[in-house]
């Protein structure tokens, strides 16, 4: 990519704001239906999902909602509250996917997981092929935590990793032993872990071009089935602690643009395909599959193979997606224990998406996940109304038709090479509440 290149993709980058917020209201209010009666509402495919806040220390570039804690009885308090609130929902449910993320799940102790894994075990039984997936500091998970996990059932492992220079770990504040993650990676494979997945983030404080090649070599070398590379978030203004980095320090929008179109090269060199904006995995990995077949969906829990799977989100601040309906339990814990307790309501906020909601959504998850789009996708789903909204996308995508960001026909949106480093402007023509909200419609085009 020249000069004149990146100018391009760095000015449409600018003209869409990265962070907003959305539309969200007490659905607690206007939704028929009670906090013990969510099972019902779940969809004929459904997913589980467990928060747990939970970490030793905060790294200063956690974007994470999470809670810094030092005593071991912290979680069996918030275990107890998660037990409450998995005995009040009734009855047992199949569910394709477990997911325990957070904070740090493996800040728990080997019993504190075997207790929740009990606790789990009484209302959701595992379809066939179930995916048992946990995401871990490596700093703190033993040789018994990464056992306890595989008697469980875990299939999955996700470690955060973001960086192993020392530099950028100084910076950011997370002592880790790159030796220490390896070696971890090893044992969680003999213990039957089929797939494993390493989190790097781009845009670090004191991040080069340089150390990034070190973190990706090191990474392709332990050959994990996938790899996530993070744009890294800086918001000081939502996430007070991460003021603690010197902004001078943070790569440049032009070093971060580099950065990530090396590291894509590298590790598709390396043999990695790319899945997604912002995900790798080796080929034979069913993500890469549904890549290349064009079938890949994305969710709370990140990319998946499996579209129409409903979540339930359990523990503090979890979202559940139930049938087109969002909500999202109180993200600071003693809300949570209140909530638990009856005291409050069961929901911060929430939002049932409308009919066009519903074809925005799609459309977006297409052309963030496929990058492609076909009017009769939309209409299939949703029928003829989604027609129209694909028209005027056609309208508003014109100048990146131009641009040679995206190719166009009457039925077809396809994003070009050029264009997914634009991904975001690109599919902001179908949001219509970013439109709406910040006139970053206008500004795009
Ligand atoms: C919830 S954390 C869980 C992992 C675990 N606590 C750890 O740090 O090893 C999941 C991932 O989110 C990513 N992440 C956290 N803060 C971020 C930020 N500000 N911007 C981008 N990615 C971030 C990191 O890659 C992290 O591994
Ligand atoms: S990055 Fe992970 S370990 Fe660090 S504070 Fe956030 S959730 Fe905790």
């Amino acid at each position: 990519m020249d000069a004149a290149q990146e100018d391009r993709i760095l000015a449409w980058n600018r003209a869409v704001p990265r962070y907003t917020s959305y539309p969200t209201v007490p659905v607690w209010r206007s939704e028929p239906f009670l906090w013990n009666e969510p099972l019902d509402h779940l969809g004929p495919r459904a997913s589980v999902y467990v928060h747990i806040p939970f970490c030793k220390e905060q790294c200063a570039f956690c974007g994470c909602t999470m809670v810094v804690a030092g005593r071991q009885s912290a979680g069996d308090r918030y275990l107890d509250s998660l037990e409450k609130q998995i005995r009040a929902l009734g009855g047992t449910r199949e569910v394709e996917r477990i997911h325990l993320g957070g904070g740090t799940p493996t800040w728990l102790s080997s019993e504190q997981i075997t207790r929740l894994f009990s606790m789990l075990d009484e209302r959701f039984t595992r379809a066939p092929g179930a995916e048992v997936s946990v995401e871990i500091d490596p700093d703190v998970t033993t040789d018994e935590q990464l056992q306890v996990l595989a008697s469980h059932g875990v299939n999955r492992l996700s470690i955060g990793v973001q960086s192993i220079d020392p530099d950028v770990l100084g910076a950011i504040r997370r002592p880790q032993d790159p030796a220490r993650i390896a070696a971890i990676l090893v044992r969680a494979r003999e213990l039957g872990m089929s797939s494993i997945n390493l989190d790097l983030v781009i845009g670090l404080p004191k991040q080069t071009l340089d150390n990034l090649a070190q973190t990706l070599a090191w990474a392709a070398e332990l050959r994990p089935e996938r790899l996530a590379i993070y744009a890294y978030a800086h918001v000081p203004w939502l996430k007070r602690h991460q003021r603690q980095i010197d902004e001078a320090t943070l790569p440049s929008a032009r070093d971060r643009l580099r950065m990530s179109v090396w590291g894509r090269e590298y590790l598709q060199v390396e043999g990695y395909q790319a899945v997604g904006m912002d995900h790798y995995a080796l080929p034979e990995d069913p993500l890469a599959l549904a890549a290349r077949e064009r079938t890949l969906h994305r969710n709370f829990m990140g990319y998946t193979t499996r579209a129409d799977l409903d979540i339930l989100g359990l523990g503090m601040s979890a979202i559940s997606e139930m049938q087109g309906l969002y909500v999202q339990q109180p993200s600071h814990l003693f809300e949570w224990y209140q909530a638990v307790e009856g005291k409050r309501p069961p929901f911060e906020r929430g939002w049932r998406l409308s009919l066009e909601d519903q074809i925005r959504k799609l459309a977006i998850s297409e052309l963030m996940c496929n990058f492609e789009l076909q009017v009769e996708t939309l209409v299939s789903a949703f029928g003829e109304p989604a027609r129209e909204i694909f028209q005027r996308a056609l309208e508003a995508l014109l100048p990146y038709a131009e641009a040679d960001l995206v190719t166009m026909s009457p039925s077809e949106i396809w994003v070009t090479e050029q264009g997914k480093w634009v991904l975001r402007p690109i599919v902001s023509v179908f949001d219509a509440y970013l439109n709406a909200q910040a006139g970053a419609f206008s500004k795009a085009v």
